[in-house]
């Protein structure tokens, strides 16, 4: 086993051992994640193999580490909308060409209760929902929180985490999952790191780092590749990176001029680009900005929109930059921070005395808005180093390519809302419903095969969705009709009125009719004075639904992560213990394992 070199003199070694002695395991612990972060910090400026030398000798007790036979290293992603899973295919793809004998797993594919046989496990993982794992790693954190989680005294481990620091709980699933394994006794190979959402260069860097840590500790015997360039895997032609130039062939309103929401449906052609989707896939979407609202935020800062600044290695007007390069419409605490501090604003800072105060702030009042209510001059590159760097949205397809060929329909509802008597939009809904007919955006295809119809046709579906969550289910039913398939279809849908949100009621109707569509119920949450919604439906069907169930049903959920689809697990749970007769436990037991059997899956945001 290679020797790394000792990064420290001995006075340094003596000073820093000065400094920790009186800090306690957990306090050590802390310090080496933030002496990580530190190193991060730096490898920005000199970005060649410095995470190498912050690793040093104590992180991993070598010792412990067997080298004879190589041990198969496992990587697990859990994902959502494919970056975890994205970087996990490039890493096992890195250690294969170096030797390494590497296997790669979906979270929803690894059989959880062989972790314990892990000798070397590396965990990239994004964070979803309210802080929550991505849907596919749910069994596996239920089993490693559970009491039947094993002891992993033979596993050595490293966690890379995928977050947005615009969530009040940042990469909190990595954290989480990082802390379980070592209090199971697993061993930590190096500290976890933690990246926001433009991930990309840290990813890079940590992939770079973690094989050369990797090859330095187990020296493989055959390594098939001399580099450790990093390799950008992708099966389709087009993808975040380089996304497809579609134009649009309808955007049309579905909810009647009375509703109080404004949900469309696109109409987007592919041309000859070659994409393929299947029902359950998203689009992501890049956008660009209003042109009022960039006008309104420099105005506020008195900036000329012809200034010339550096937006991600090229020189353009600010106002350019602000158009197509930075969020605008999400606040974050870091930015409410830094504003606070370069505007130096006596209000503004008197009303972020604590964390909380500044996560409430960036939760109700949107970057202009602060700029308008706290206001300050600062300059252009100031304004930039605020901002975050922009990202796709994904809209769940709601098509069948088998139907509608080389085009895609999306189903979005644009963010709207007031504050202060000004109309603010979400940047990506509003930009989507601007367009024309023959307006062009940029999209590319996320794939998600943890959100599949059953692949025997003869398998009935239960669909539970709200608002724009029917969007995969317009797409399933589009593909059991061209299917023929046998199995029956029960679609739950809830929205605020009947006369008003009900989306593509025609065709449902139509599907209805001719028995494709076998049962609806449809929860209209303000249409008499009680609420009613998709989950008190499901408990009102209780009986029908466990039968379903029980003669072999797939159940599929899709929307609203926080309000419906908590919800409806709950009446899913509650249903279950009522209609078979079970303890909680038993019934959690049996949700579990509907979830393992891709009997339960949810496409949820
Ligand atoms: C896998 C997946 C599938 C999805 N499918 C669909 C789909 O089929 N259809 C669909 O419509 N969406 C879908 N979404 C959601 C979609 O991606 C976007 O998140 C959504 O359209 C909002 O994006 P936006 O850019 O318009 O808003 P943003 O620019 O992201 O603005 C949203 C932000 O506005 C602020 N905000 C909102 N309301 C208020 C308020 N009242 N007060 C103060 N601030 C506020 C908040 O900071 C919020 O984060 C999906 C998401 C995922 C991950
Ligand atoms: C609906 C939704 C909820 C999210 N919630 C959180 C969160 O609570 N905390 C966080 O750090 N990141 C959150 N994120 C950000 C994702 O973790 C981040 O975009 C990540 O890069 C996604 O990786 P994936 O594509 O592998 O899922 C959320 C993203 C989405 C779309």
């Amino acid at each position: 086993m290679a020797k790394i070199g000792l990064p420290l003199s001995e006075v340094q070694i003596k000073q820093v051992e000065a400094v920790i002695q009186e800090f306690s395991s957990l306090q050590l612990a802390w310090l080496s994640g933030y002496l990580w972060s530190q190193a991060q910090l730096i490898s920005s400026q000199s970005p060649e193999n410095v995470l190498v030398s912050a690793y040093g000798d104590k992180i991993v007790d070598d010792s412990t580490i067997h080298t004879d036979p190589l041990p198969t290293m496992t990587i697990i992603s859990a994902s959502q909308t494919g970056n975890a899973r994205r970087i996990a295919e490039q890493l096992s793809m890195d250690m294969d060409r170096n030797g390494f004998n590497v296997k790669l797993y979906r979270a929803a594919d690894y059989k959880f209760k062989r972790i314990a046989q892990e000798k070397v496990l590396i965990i990239i993982i994004s964070t979803q929902g309210e802080g929550q794992e991505p849907e596919e790693a749910t069994a596996l954190f239920n089993y490693l929180f559970s009491k039947k989680a094993p002891e992993l005294a033979q596993t050595h481990f490293a966690v890379f985490a995928l977050g947005d620091s615009s969530y009040e709980f940042f990469c909190r699933a990595g954290k989480r999952i990082d802390e379980r394994l070592a209090v199971l006794g697993a061993k930590r190979l190096f500290p976890r790191v933690d990246a926001d959402i433009d991930f990309q260069q840290t990813a890079d860097r940590w992939r770079q780092s973690t094989l050369s840590f990797l090859t330095q500790q187990f020296i493989p015997p055959v390594a098939k590749s001399d580099t450790v360039a990093p390799v950008i895997i992708d099966s389709s032609l087009y993808t975040r990176a380089h996304p497809f130039k579609a134009s649009v062939l309808v955007n049309q309103k579905i909810t009647s001029r009375e509703s109080e929401k404004d949900i469309r449906h696109l109409e987007i052609d592919l041309a000859d680009s070659h994409l393929h989707y299947q029902p359950g896939d998203a689009v992501g979407v890049w956008f660009r900005n209003n042109p009022a609202l960039v006008n309104e935020i420099l105005t506020l800062l008195s900036i000329n929109e012809f200034t010339e600044v550096n937006a991600n290695n090229a020189k353009m007007p600010i106002k350019q930059a602000l158009l197509t390069q930075y969020e605008l419409t999400q606040n974050t605490v870091a930015i409410v921070k830094k504003y606070a501090e370069l505007s130096k604003n006596q209000a503004l800072l008197a009303h972020i005395v604590t964390t909380s105060q500044a996560q409430q702030l960036a939760k109700l009042l949107p970057l202009v808005d602060m700029f308008r209510r706290y206001p300050s001059v600062i300059s252009a590159e100031q304004l930039l180093s605020l901002l975050r760097p922009l990202t796709p949205r994904f809209y769940s397809i709601s098509s069948s390519q088998d139907e509608v060929g080389n085009e895609v329909h999306l189903t979005v509802g644009v963010v709207h809302y007031i504050i202060d008597g000004h109309s603010r939009w979400g940047g990506a809904s509003s930009y989507l419903a601007s367009l024309n007919e023959d307006d062009q955006l940029d999209i590319f295809i996320e794939h998600n095969d943890l959100f599949r119809l059953p692949t025997d046709e003869s398998t009935d579906i239960i669909m539970i969705s709200s608002g724009t969550g029917i969007a995969p289910f317009r797409a399933f039913l589009q593909q059991r009709a061209i299917q023929g398939a046998t199995g029956r279809n029960w679609l739950f849908f809830g929205n605020p009125h009947f006369i008003s949100d009900f989306l593509y009621q025609v065709e449902w109707q139509r599907y209805h009719k001719e028995g494709l569509l076998t049962r609806i119920d449809l929860a209209w949450s303000r249409d008499q004075p009680q609420k009613i919604y998709v989950q008190n439906k499901l408990l009102e069907q209780a009986k029908d639904v466990w039968q379903w169930i029980t003669q072999g049903a797939a159940i599929y959920v899709c929307g609203d992560a926080i309000g419906m689809a908590k919800q409806v697990e709950l009446s899913l749970l509650t249903l279950i213990e009522q209609q078979g007769q079970m303890s909680t436990q038993q019934a959690a037991a049996f949700l579990a394992e509907l979830r393992n059997l891709r009997r339960y899956q949810r496409d949820i945001y």
